[in-house]
């Protein structure tokens, strides 16, 4: 990483393209998925070294079961596997490990290993590691509303209560906003990713397909978001 570039305090990626790589070499789309998982490891290991703070990602959206059952059970094994073996070593760096989305209706075995990974790694100060899966922000949205109509109808909020700070309170997870979202492999969408946090983040779109994203791709990254003016709706300077 180049000296004196600002680092963006929380970074979000959209992982894409794992299928259309595994699809240009001849192999499964599960070869794409696992090739994705490596690059995913050392991305967040670099991230944590380069002084991200937090990082988001945005690994199975809530729609992402519409896929082929094969293609879904292969993902929640991986996910399994991954969280039991490789995610130790990111722990042990100091990373706490998040998760943003809805449970049902992930597998047992997925939601087991997310809460072990959840509870050993929750005091620590390092990097935030969100993985957003069975995640879509509309219904983010969705659930932070209920959340509160319920503590309305309680009685322990009042319509006039209701401020900002309040939806922020109610959303899965305490982060603060994107200040950068970066999606690969070309495609110009957001996909219902953190729809609330990212109201003032930039946007980058590199064409590289995710198990081809590297510390390299991700500098580039890095130094683009420097080039970024950020008025936050208010004047140029
Ligand atoms: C998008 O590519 C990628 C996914 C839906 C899955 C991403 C998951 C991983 C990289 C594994 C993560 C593992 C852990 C343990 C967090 P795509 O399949 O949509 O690619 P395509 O658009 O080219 O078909």
């Amino acid at each position: 990483m180049e000296k004196d570039l600002i680092i963006p305090t929380h970074v979000g990626i959209i992982v894409d393209g794992n299928g259309r790589w595994a699809q240009q070499r001849g192999l499964s789309r599960s070869a794409g998925h696992r090739e994705g998982f490596t690059r995913l490891k050392n991305i967040c290991i670099y991230a944590q070294e380069s002084g991200v703070k937090y990082l988001s990602l945005y690994v199975f959206s809530t729609e992402n079961f519409k896929r082929a059952k094969l293609e879904v059970d292969f993902l929640m094994n991986l996910f399994v596997s991954m969280f039991h073996t490789e995610f130790q070593e990111i722990m042990d760096r100091g990373a706490k490990i998040v998760f943003s989305g809805r449970r049902e209706p992930l597998p047992k075995e997925v939601l087991e290993a997310m809460d072990e990974m959840a509870e050993k790694s929750k005091n620590n100060t390092g990097t935030v590691l969100n993985f957003c899966i069975n995640y879509g922000g509309q219904t983010e949205i969705l659930d932070m509303t209920k959340k509160i109509a319920q503590e309305v109808l309680e009685g322990k909020l009042t319509i006039d209560d209701i401020t900002l700070d309040t939806l922020h309170d109610h959303l899965y997870q305490d982060l603060p906003p994107l200040d950068f979202v970066i999606r690969t492999s070309g495609e110009l969408r957001l996909s219902n990713f953190m729809l609330y946090q990212a109201s003032y983040a930039e946007f980058y779109f590199p064409k590289t397909y995710f198990p081809d994203f590297t510390e390299h791709d991700f500098d580039a990254a890095i130094v683009e978001f420097n080039k970024r003016n950020r008025r936050f709706g208010g004047n140029a300077s």
